[in-house]
């Protein structure tokens, strides 16, 4: 069975207190994880040292970055290159989230860049796609990701894409109270194991956990990750809250 995840992307909130806080919270509470089951911490840069040390020695329970650098080192101001996310042993970073895409202008050739200079170093990307409310309001959204995908990872190996953790991520669902159906989240996620499978077969498509992204909360995670082909969200407001993890962690697969 493929890796089922709970990812949380803290984005730009909470101070290290509150952060540590939250995490305190939530293991106080009952979540069941094992070999399949996984949590990952989406932190702010200057959290990873001290989140990671936090979650040292609890089993599955993973950090993330929330982006790195296109380029390995130099005169880069401000810029965190994978080679020091590597040095702080952080395992996984989020990739091409449509808030850097709109914001910061991230094309898929860059993206594709951040995802080699990952495997150059070990890091395991969590890659996110997913198209806006215009694009859905015009039917083109299987197009739309599939051309994410193509731009940014089918240069990669059989070997390197096993595996692989992918978010879909409908922009009109981020932030906005509005979830798209399980129906909705199902459809894209074959569409997406599909893709995969035209490219790299259908057993390497089978390994790679696709997550659901936007408006993920305790109330519809269950439904959501129940899909065949959703294995787990990557969630941003309710990450937040320590109960609502907490339900959403207990129902993955
Ligand atoms: P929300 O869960 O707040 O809608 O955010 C989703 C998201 O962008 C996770 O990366």
């Amino acid at each position: 069975m493929r890796k089922q995840i709970a990812a949380a992307n803290w984005k730009m909130n909470l101070t290290l207190q509150q952060g540590e806080q939250l995490i305190d919270e939530l293991f106080k509470t009952s979540y069941s994880l094992n070999e399949n089951r996984q949590v990952v911490f989406g932190t702010p840069f200057p959290y990873l040292t001290a989140i990671n040390a936090k979650i040292a020695g609890k089993a599955n329970v993973s950090v993330a970055a929330q982006n790195c650098s296109d380029k390995k080192s130099g005169a880069y101001t401000g810029e965190t290159s994978v080679e020091m996310l590597k040095s702080i042993a952080i395992p996984y970073v989020i990739l091409g989230h449509s808030e850097r895409r709109e914001y910061f202008n991230e094309s898929n050739v860059q993206l594709a860049q951040k995802v080699d200079i990952c495997f150059e170093y070990g890091l395991k990307p969590i890659f996110c796609c997913g198209e806006s409310l215009s694009i859905r309001e015009a039917g083109t959204q299987n197009s739309f990701v599939e051309e994410q995908l193509k731009e940014s990872l089918f240069h990669l190996t059989t070997e390197q894409i096993t595996g692989f953790v992918i978010a879909y991520e409908p922009i009109w669902a981020i932030g906005t109270g509005k979830t798209a159906t399980s129906e909705q989240a199902q459809e894209m996620h074959a569409h997406i194991r599909k893709v995969l499978a035209a490219k790299y077969g259908n057993g390497v498509a089978d390994t790679i956990s696709i997550l659901y992204g936007g408006s993920v909360k305790a109330a519809n995670a269950k439904e959501i990750f129940g899909q065949p082909d959703v294995d787990g969200g990557l969630v941003g407001g309710a990450s937040l809250i320590p109960a609502e993890f907490t339900v959403i962690i207990n129902s993955l697969k």
